[in-house]
């Protein structure tokens, strides 16, 4: 099966960046998504406390909404914490688990984001599960097994073809401008397709969207996206301007040329 059969999926982590005055923004960016929407879903995680906000002004748009992280249980003496319930409650459908920036942050393992993942199913969200290298683990030749162990530790019993979303984001690509050759990101996505239908089966494997992050810009997003088995985009930097997450989507405007498979 080729990525060009499962809808892409573009999402903009903001992750701890925007206010108020980014609510212009968001507006423009789900305006200018709605020429897409046939052809990608497009989706915005900004921090939580900007998700209802974004809910009303981005009204009567296609722009899907996501947070960044929720905890495990569904309420409690967690302070600081945000529950998967009240994302859904602010208008979220979607949640960002396992970023490797809380891997590392507040030392998340991949059995805390499988806890976080069954959280989130309970309520309806989808789980956008996060799984990458470090540069010592590619360097060292053990990207595969690592990656490969993240999938298969951060995803419970409850996931599907459709309530997981499996980004591939290598640490030493994010915020750096570094990318890894197209070759090797067909290869791990092809590595994830494969464990991801070994535990779920060929077509729970087959539905799911992979998408790629790490240094995503307009510059190289047609390059990145049409690799086959890259469902998507999980774009930190470029997302915050409308211009340049724009610039993105609009690969999917020349959908007609063939996705690139790569010889792994
Ligand atoms: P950048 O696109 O800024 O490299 O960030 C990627 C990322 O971490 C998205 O979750």
């Amino acid at each position: 099966m080729t990525g060009s059969l499962r809808k892409p999926l573009v999402a903009g982590n903001w992750k701890m960046n925007g206010t108020s005055a980014s609510l212009d923004e968001a507006r423009k960016i789900a305006e200018g998504a709605q020429d897409f929407a046939d052809v990608v879903d497009v989706m915005v995680c900004p921090p939580a406390t900007l998700i209802a906000r974004l809910d009303l002004r981005c009204a009567g748009t296609d722009l899907l909404l996501g947070g960044q992280d929720c905890h495990a249980e569904p309420a409690g003496a967690h302070t600081g914490d945000v529950s998967a319930d009240m994302l859904v409650d602010a208008g979220a459908s979607a949640v960002i688990l396992g970023h490797s920036e809380r891997r590392i942050d507040h030392k998340e393992s991949s059995q805390s984001v499988a806890d976080k993942v069954a959280a989130a199913h309970r309520v309806g969200l989808t789980a956008i599960v996060c799984v990458g290298e470090t540069e010592i683990e590619r360097k060292s030749g053990q990207a595969n097994n690592v990656v490969g162990e993240q999938v298969r530790l951060s995803l419970p019993s409850t996931t599907t073809g459709q309530n997981v979303v499996i980004a591939y984001e290598p640490v030493w690509a994010i915020g750096t401008g570094m990318t890894p050759t197209t070759t090797d990101i067909s290869e791990m996505h092809g590595v994830i397709r494969a464990m991801l239908a070994d535990r779920f089966g060929e077509a729970a494997a087959a539905a799911m969207r992979i998408l790629y992050g790490g240094s995503v810009k307009p510059a190289n997003a047609a390059q990145l996206l049409r690799i086959d088995n890259v469902d998507g985009a999980l774009v930190g930097g470029a997302s915050l301007k409308a211009q340049d997450f724009l610039a993105i989507l609009g690969i999917y405007g020349t959908r007609s040329v063939e996705t690139v498979s790569v010889g792994a």
